[in-house]
């Protein structure tokens, strides 16, 4: 409801200036600290996604896993960590993403995807989509569908969408900021 899409808004705080100047911002950290916006967000994820045949909810360390991991529970299906490297105990999957300065890497668990999955990515803030652009490509060098990727947030000037699209990646976010 409109109500539910104000309560998350307003939950989330706008910090100028962080990391650098000019920069503006969105602090996912005021929604966790309002259950019912927090509650909200989960629940109009979880709206959307149901009835869709997801099998399994991907989710990007470390604030996907604030997200991911309630929509799975919802759902009724499992959460899959993409995590930084080394983190991860049995055999996994690495794949590189740029960032501003350098690269990182993330990486997956091989026994957690299988072709007959159906995958919702699961992220709070969609930017650049570099982190999710390279999760996206973990599910598929294993044979993973990725049927979508949500976030809470879309900073819609940064480009992320586009880089979704050239991927063949449809997406739906909860709120868009400039
Ligand atoms: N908030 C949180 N994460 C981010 C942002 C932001 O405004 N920009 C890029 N990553």
């Amino acid at each position: 409801t409109d109500q539910q899409y104000d309560m998350i808004k307003n939950s989330i705080i706008s910090v100028p200036d962080y990391p650098k100047p000019g920069i503006l911002f969105r602090d996912v950290t005021g929604l966790l600290e309002t259950p019912l916006a927090y509650a909200a967000s989960i629940e109009l994820l979880v709206s959307h996604y149901r009835d869709k045949g997801i099998t399994k909810v991907v989710g990007t360390e470390a604030r996907g896993f604030l997200f991911g991991a309630p929509v799975a529970l919802a759902l009724g299906v499992a959460f899959v960590p993409v995590r930084k490297p080394g983190k991860l105990p049995r055999e996994t999957l690495s794949e590189s993403y740029d960032l501003e300065y350098g690269s990182d890497r993330l990486e997956i668990h091989t026994a957690s995807i299988n072709p007959s999955d159906k995958v919702l990515v699961v992220d709070d803030l969609l930017a650049t989509g570099g982190t999710i652009g390279a999760t996206v490509k973990l599910i598929r060098r294993l044979g993973g569908e990725v049927h979508d990727a949500a976030f809470v947030i879309n900073l819609a000037d940064l480009g992320g969408e586009a880089l979704l699209n050239t991927m063949e990646v449809t997406s739906y976010s909860l709120l868009v900021f400039p």
